[in-house]
């Protein structure tokens, strides 16, 4: 039987992270669910956070069998890694850790940007993340960026405008701190599909660094070995290998969701996870 990774995120956002899985794992077969009704968590309190992604979790093992779990939300990871993994008895993987370590292969200078939700910058888990790395991280809080990406603003001059004064805010502070970062993680999963307009915005030589990348590499070293090399041929089995569920506006994640999958979504099922 092909084996089931599960990823979750509070949206649609994930669905870069499933992207670049799928590319690496293309025999096996996905569960993506995205927690829409809930969704942004990157404003959201630890415990909430932590109650939303342990049901969603469970959602994605015991009603799809998901023999592996990957947490694509950056906040959820940041926030509940912990309260997931209590919640369900396969091996999780989050974002945070993938994207440190990447940071840590790509920085020469060992100073570090950092940019994500509220809630993922105020626990600072990419700084503890980095530091364990022997990085220095100066982490910010982008707010606006979630919902220009939402509304479909991925090239608009205000979604450059905006990004042009969160990344100069965030190079002034390293500077006034004595700082001298050469890599920015893009601590988000809607950030990956601004990269094209944050790469023009950053300082020339400074590396940007896709947690969506580094979390499929890492699900690769971690899950490959454990799933099963049985191919599916053809059109019928590929169209077989993706379900995807949202906890509301279906129609929206079918429009929108295919940007961050890259191809469309097909049809997205309705859940419902209580409150
Ligand atoms: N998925 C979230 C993250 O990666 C962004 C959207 C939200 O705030 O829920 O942090």
């Amino acid at each position: 039987m092909t084996p089931t990774i599960g990823v979750f995120d509070s949206g649609f956002g994930g669905l870069t992270v499933l992207r670049a899985l799928a590319a690496r794992l293309p025999q096996v077969r996905f569960a993506f669910l995205g927690d829409t009704a809930r969704l942004p968590y990157g404003s959201k309190s630890r415990r909430t956070i932590a109650r939303y992604a342990a049901q969603s979790a469970q959602f994605l093992v015991r009603e799809q069998g998901a023999e592996f779990l990957v947490i694509a939300c950056n906040t959820a990871s940041a926030l509940a890694l912990d309260a997931i993994q209590d919640a369900v008895t396969v091996p999780v993987l989050g974002v945070i850790e993938p994207g440190a370590s990447a940071a840590r292969a790509a920085s020469r200078s060992g100073d570090v940007l950092v940019i994500a939700t509220d809630a993922t910058v105020q626990s600072h888990a990419y700084a503890a993340a980095c530091r364990a790395q022997g990085l220095r991280a100066l982490e910010k809080a982008c707010p606006l960026l979630v919902p220009l990406v939402e509304e479909g603003w991925t090239d608009q001059p205000v979604t450059a405008e905006v990004i042009r004064i969160y990344l100069n805010e965030l190079n002034a502070e390293a500077a006034a701190l004595g700082l001298n970062p050469d890599t920015l993680v893009l601590g988000c999963t809607h950030y990956p599909l601004l990269r094209p307009l944050i790469e023009r915005a950053v300082p020339a030589g400074m590396r940007v660094i896709d947690s969506a990348e580094a979390a499929a590499e890492a699900a690769v070293r971690q899950f490959g070995g454990g799933i099963a090399l049985e191919r599916t041929a053809g059109q019928e089995a590929r169209n077989g290998v993706l379900r995807c569920f949202a906890t509301d506006s279906v129609e929206k994640f079918e429009r929108l969701g295919s940007r961050f999958l890259d191809r469309p979504v097909g049809k997205v099922e309705l859940v419902d996870l209580g409150g």
